[in-house]
């Protein structure tokens, strides 16, 4: 009590203009330093993560979550703190230390229902990127991500439905499929290119664990095509791999089907190899054109002429 007429006193003549029926104003005066006060304490526990609201993961595989956190004065908590270290909860948005099935404790690595989980970064560069070994089907669930700074320091559980969260993405559902999605296969140039043009095409397949990614190869591939690979974030920091080839159109490619084929490496006996098809339409002007003299008896000759072009000419 002595404490709030204390700050009664300091910040009273703040209030001056107000002050024209003492005691009501009093009380007005009191509620409000409470109130900033109270938003002032809570400013201080200010804290959210990102990471995606789903992770598509793949059986007898590992499975990344791309996992950056926030806490408000950080580095003061830090210093405060004897021990720092995660939690990942399974299925359960709250902490409850009896019923909480805690699939990871990085304090002493416990973990728990997985065969290894591994943290990739420290902690101090507020990165909680974590990964999942040897998924199986019962791992798909949401998973809640806890921090503990001890001793009683501050240990928030990043919950969608917590009071001060401004986004959903706290959590991140893992959902396990047990074979692979094929991979996307786009032409930069929908429908029909022209002859001697550049056709340019991406095929796109995920790598929900990076350091084992997919291996792309290509069939029908042209004599003169370029191709480049590579391991690319996506907006919501999950990985894929993209592969690009380009060449130059010819009118032999038109109706050519052109296939890439991801092979995922994996600890399962399971089909591994996924496969994307595009089909191309080239235009080009009459090719091949012959010209088939077939003499028969008597004075009439028959002249057929044939040729190759796209869209099919009237002569074919
Ligand atoms: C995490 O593990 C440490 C070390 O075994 C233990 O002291 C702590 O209580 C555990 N935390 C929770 C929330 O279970
Ligand atoms: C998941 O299933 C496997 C067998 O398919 C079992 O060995 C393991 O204990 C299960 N894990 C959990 C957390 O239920
Ligand atoms: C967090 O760590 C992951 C994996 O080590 C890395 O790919 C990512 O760029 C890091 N994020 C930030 C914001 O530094
Ligand atoms: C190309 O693929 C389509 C379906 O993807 C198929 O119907 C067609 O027969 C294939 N053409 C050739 C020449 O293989
Ligand atoms: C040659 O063609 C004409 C016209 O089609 C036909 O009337 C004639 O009978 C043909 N002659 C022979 C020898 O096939």
């Amino acid at each position: 009590m002595v404490f709030w007429t204390l700050l009664w006193i300091i910040f009273s003549p703040m209030s001056s203009p107000l002050r024209t029926s003492m005691a009501g104003n009093q009380i007005t005066s009191f509620i409000f330093i409470s109130f900033v006060l109270g938003q002032a304490l809570s400013a201080d526990y200010i804290y959210s993560a990102v990471m995606p609201q789903t992770v598509t993961a793949l059986t007898g595989s590992c499975v990344q979550i791309p996992c950056t956190f926030n806490i408000s004065n950080f580095e003061d908590k830090r210093e405060m703190a004897e021990s720092i270290y995660v939690i990942w909860l399974k299925n359960q948005s709250h902490y409850d230390s009896t019923e909480s099935f805690i699939a990871f404790n990085s304090s002493e690595n416990i973990i728990r229902g997985f065969s290894d989980i591994k943290m990739t970064r420290d902690l101090n560069e507020r990165n909680c990127t974590t990964v999942f070994y040897n998924i199986t089907m019962n791992h798909s669930d949401r998973y809640y991500f806890r921090l503990e700074m001890e001793p009683d320091v501050f240990r928030p559980t990043f919950n969608p439905n917590t009071a001060n969260s401004s986004d959903s993405s706290k959590t991140v559902k893992i959902i396990v499929r047990d074979s692979p999605q094929p991979p996307e296969l786009k032409l930069s140039k929908p429908q029909y290119v022209m002859e001697e043009s550049t056709v340019n095409l991406s095929c796109s397949a995920e790598a929900p664990c990076p350091t084992q990614p997919p291996t792309i190869s290509w069939s029908n591939q042209h004599e003169s095509a370029r191709i480049t690979t590579q391991l690319q974030e996506k907006p919501d920091k999950t990985q894929s791999v993209f592969s690009y080839m380009t060449f130059k159109a010819s009118y032999k490619d038109h109706r050519k089907n052109i296939s890439c084929t991801a092979t995922y490496p994996r600890n399962t006996p399971n089909d591994s190899t996924v496969e994307g098809n595009v089909t191309l339409q080239v235009l080009f002007p009459p090719k091949e054109t012959h010209i088939i003299i077939t003499p028969s008896v008597g004075t009439n000759v028959t002249l057929t002429c044939k040729s190759k072009a796209s869209p099919s000419n009237d002569m074919n």
